[in-house]
């Protein structure tokens, strides 16, 4: 990752640790919500008026924590009539300069994929997926934890078969996570790696056999109660030592990820979460 100095012994293990994530972060990818607004009804917390200039200002803090942290934010031009295209994050999943493009479970959301891939396009990726007829809906269910490790979810958006095409983009193990509540529609909205051994996650969210995977794979998981669950706390962004949340992280939960040597960046997301979408939503890793 250019821009970054190089560790130094001195750094200890923690850093080196915490790099991991930063070094598959060069930048992000996010959307204004000049358009945002709920206008239909694709996943059960949709609902509600949106408050738009509030939109807009805690959309502004995420971008700046985002900033502060570290990384910077490329932004592209929103589409009126398409109010969820603020969640970039299901444009696709990037590996290195490759893309591999969304396909939406539902008609609603479709209309923002040729969106996405002129941007893909405009900017260089090398575009995969785009003979598949199978659903994905990108970084909302599929995350790389180390640049060997893609974690992939499937069930309510994104169909399984998909990542053995995703298997193409490069060298990586490939965990499947079966999404088992309704609630829970994207793999983002229960789990969040925050380093290679460690993650904040919703065990009811998975199937018994994912969460048996989960377990071994990541022996520092943070279990996270209904109450963080229902407040998105998992919808969250690592960027180096910072994790970005939606408010309603649990006291206890920071603790843990501060034995771990991160500290938490809390951002006010109400206004998505009417939407069903919070901090990692509105991003695009790139
Ligand atoms: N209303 C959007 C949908 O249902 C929310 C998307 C949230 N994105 C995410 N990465 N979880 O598709």
């Amino acid at each position: 990752f250019k821009g970054e100095t190089e560790v130094t012994e001195s750094n200890g293990d923690r850093d080196k640790m915490s790099r991991a994530i930063g070094k598959l972060l060069p930048r992000v990818l996010m959307v204004p919500p000049k358009y945002f607004k709920v206008e239909y009804n694709i996943n059960p917390w949709m609902g509600g008026v949106v408050d738009q200039p509030k939109a807009q200002r805690q959309w502004d803090d995420l971008r700046k924590a985002i900033e502060k942290a570290g990384v910077p934010v490329q932004t592209l031009e929103p589409v009126d009539g398409l109010p969820d295209m603020v969640f970039v994050c299901n444009s696709g999943i990037v590996h290195n300069n490759k893309v591999f493009q969304s396909k939406f479970r539902h008609k609603e959301r479709q209309g923002e994929e040729q969106h996405y891939i002129k941007w893909f396009k405009e900017n260089g990726f090398d575009i995969q997926g785009a003979d598949s007829k199978l659903c994905f809906e990108g970084g909302g269910d599929a995350c790389f934890s180390t640049p060997d490790t893609l974690w992939a979810g499937f069930g309510p958006r994104t169909d399984k078969a998909v990542y053995e095409q995703i298997a193409k983009l490069g060298k990586f193990d490939t965990v499947l996570c079966e999404l088992a509540l309704p609630n829970f529609y994207h793999l983002d909205t229960c789990f969040c790696p925050v380093d290679e051994t460690t993650a904040l996650w919703y065990p009811p969210a998975f199937s018994e056999k994912t969460r048996k995977e989960m377990s071994v794979r990541l022996p520092h998981l943070i279990a996270i109660s209904d109450a963080e669950a229902n407040a998105f706390v998992c919808n969250a962004i690592t960027i180096r030592n910072t994790v970005i949340s939606p408010i309603g992280i649990a006291k206890e939960t920071v603790n843990k990820l501060s034995d771990r040597g991160f500290n938490v960046v809390e951002c006010d997301m109400s206004e998505f979460m009417k939407a069903g979408g919070a901090c990692q939503c509105l991003v695009l890793k790139l």
